[in-house]
């Protein structure tokens, strides 16, 4: 297989005239034949105007740069999408997908030996995982790092657990304009991803887990001296890779997709992470079912005391020594003998790593946060496909609980009505949004977060059970059942699902059942089919007519398994 400049050459039926012409066009930007001669780590630039989490990127690159010439490579960074939560619309997830494509494409259609994907933001790292999954060319993640925290009025405070904490003091009317105004200001203290176990800090936690990232890359903050020595390490290791042909496939095993979900599981991660890990173990043919992660759930405690399930943030995680800290306490849980991007094993990752020190961010095994998983996957005739919770930041009380239905039809229906205050709901009701799965919306948007409704808000009440077919971000909190599979859009069982009904929710059977006969819920579909959603053109038609439900992670059916084999 030809290596370097020499790889992957455009075709023009005369190879030395396309390797010929290739290099004409590279010298024209100053480059010798010395160095046009070394292996070429590519590195996928998320660097955007519009994505402040990956402010920090033209430093990451100088340093990754640095990294690769002192290991004897030669550096070439690319553009790909970017993916800002906030400036995504109708969601980040529907351009997931697009982004991994870029991605994979990108990487198989340049030459490169290896390539360093810099990502940060939610969706970026599953998507560039995913991506440098499918290419198999040795591939190594450098995240952009946490945000710092801000301070209001001597509170400290960070993204967006307190965004949302905020918002709904503000809509309890606690607070005025004049302060949510004020904090505005200060929730996002520097560039970074979010402060808090959010989705961006549990992917690069996941990331490191899976073996993708250098030792101790998940942590440090995006504007420390650690994070730009982590991306130097990063393209020094980048270079060994090519020599030690390193390919994904090697690093992400089956064992590896276990040890990620047991230190998701024990960071409290977001929800979001078991659709990531289930589309990027897809790529490669492995199945993640959600009954194993259930069983998983069962003996790995939280250990990490981060919000939105404890109380630190990630900058604190760092100083309590990050994912050594944490790798060292669930180290009786893990497959010691997964590799990881230097070539040597989790295992003896762990040892070079020496002893760990007095903190208090990881907890003990013996003292955990909570005792078991931070997500519990519940079953039932409302979810015949699963559904999920993240119990370690649900009220333990409504986790054993039946209520009344009240329904909302989708987003818009939620919208108009919610603050209505002649809604009839009332703490004990369970609210029930439809239509915001994968299809329905589409693109299965963080809406499964429903607000409670003002009148409620405004009377104390802080948590409801809420159900939906979408997702929540991982900065959120709250008794919140997401996932619904299938999905309302595509005739779900939660499509029929009426007001007043009776749902009963026991996370300690696991199970979410719908007080509905099966001849009554028969009789519905019949009554009111439901026909899914279908477009005319373009991104949007392709997404609805491939993307699978969220227990195959919400990946478009034709991006999954056929990775080619090693050194392909
Ligand atoms: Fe980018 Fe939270 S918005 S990580």
């Amino acid at each position: 297989m030809s290596n370097g400049l020499k790889k992957g050459l455009t075709s023009y039926g005369d190879s030395g005239f396309s390797l010929f012409l290739r290099k004409a066009f590279i010298k024209g930007a100053g480059y010798t034949d010395d160095a046009l001669d070394r292996p070429i780590v590519g590195i996928a630039n998320t660097g955007s105007a519009y994505n402040p989490c990956h402010g920090n990127a033209p430093q990451l690159i100088e340093a990754v740069k640095r990294g690769v010439m002192l290991a004897g490579g030669l550096p070439m960074d690319f553009p790909t999408i970017s993916i800002h939560e906030s400036f995504s619309s109708p969601t980040s997830m529907y351009l997931r997908n697009l982004m991994s494509i870029d991605t994979e494409e990108m990487i198989r259609a340049q030459p490169m030996d290896a390539v360093v994907l810099i990502g940060g933001c939610d969706k970026t790292v599953p998507a560039q995982l995913m991506g440098a999954a499918s290419a198999n060319v040795p591939a190594i993640q450098l995240v952009t790092g946490s945000m710092l925290t801000g301070s209001h009025r001597s509170e400290r405070v960070g993204a967006c657990t307190d965004c949302r904490r905020f918002w709904a003091k503000y809509r309890a009317e606690e607070i005025d304009d004049g302060e949510i105004s004020s904090v505005n200001n200060q929730l996002v203290a520097s560039v970074g991803t979010c402060s808090v176990m959010g989705t961006a800090s549990t992917m690069a936690c996941v990331a490191e887990a899976l073996g993708m990232t250098v030792p101790g890359g998940a942590s440090p903050p995006a504007v420390t001296a650690d994070r730009i020595r982590v991306a130097e390490r990063t393209g020094a290791t980048a270079v060994a890779m090519v020599k030690s042909k390193l390919t994904p496939d090697r690093i992400m095993t089956a064992k590896a997709f276990e040890n990620a979900l047991r230190v998701l599981l024990a960071i409290g991660g977001s929800t979001n992470g078991v659709i990531h890990l289930t589309a990027v173990a897809g790529r490669l043919g492995i199945d993640l079912s959600l009954a194993r992660l259930d069983e998983l759930g069962r003996d790995t405690p939280v250990l990490v005391d981060l919000k939105p399930s404890g109380q630190h943030y990630m900058e604190d995680f760092h100083h309590a020594g990050g994912m050594h800290t944490l790798l060292r306490e669930l180290k009786p849980l893990l497959h010691l003998d997964t590799l990881t991007v230097t070539g040597r094993t989790l295992g003896e990752e762990m040892e070079a790593a020496g002893e760990g020190f007095a903190q208090d961010v990881v907890r003990p095994r013996s003292n955990p946060i909570f005792p078991q998983g931070g997500i519990a996957v519940l079953q039932g005739n409302l979810a015949p496909g699963g559904a999920i919770i993240k119990q370690s930041a649900a009220h333990p009380k409504l986790m054993e609980h039946e209520g009344r239905a009240v329904v909302f039809e989708n987003l818009e229906d939620l919208a108009k009505r919610i603050d209505d205050d002649k809604l009839d709901v009332t703490a004990e009701d369970i609210l029930v949004l439809k239509n915001i799965g994968p299809l329905g919306a589409p693109g299965m948007p963080e809406a499964g977060y429903l607000p409670i409704p003002k009148k409620l808000a405004r009377a104390g009440v802080k948590d409801m059970v809420r159900i939906s077919d979408g997702r929540m971000s991982g900065t959120a909190a709250g008794t919140i059942v997401l996932h619904v599979t299938p999905e309302s859009a595509i005739g779900g069982p939660l499509a029929y699902v009426k007001n007043g009904d009776r749902i009963k929710l026991s996370v300690k059977d696991r199970s979410i059942a719908l007080l509905v006969s099966d001849a009554e819920l028969a009789a519905r579909a019949k009554a009111n089919p439901v026909t899914p959603p279908r477009a005319s053109r373009g991104y949007h038609k392709l997404f609805l007519q491939t993307v699978t439900q969220a227990d195959k992670g919400v990946d478009f059916d034709f991006l999954r398994g056929q990775t080619p084999k090693s050194g392909a």
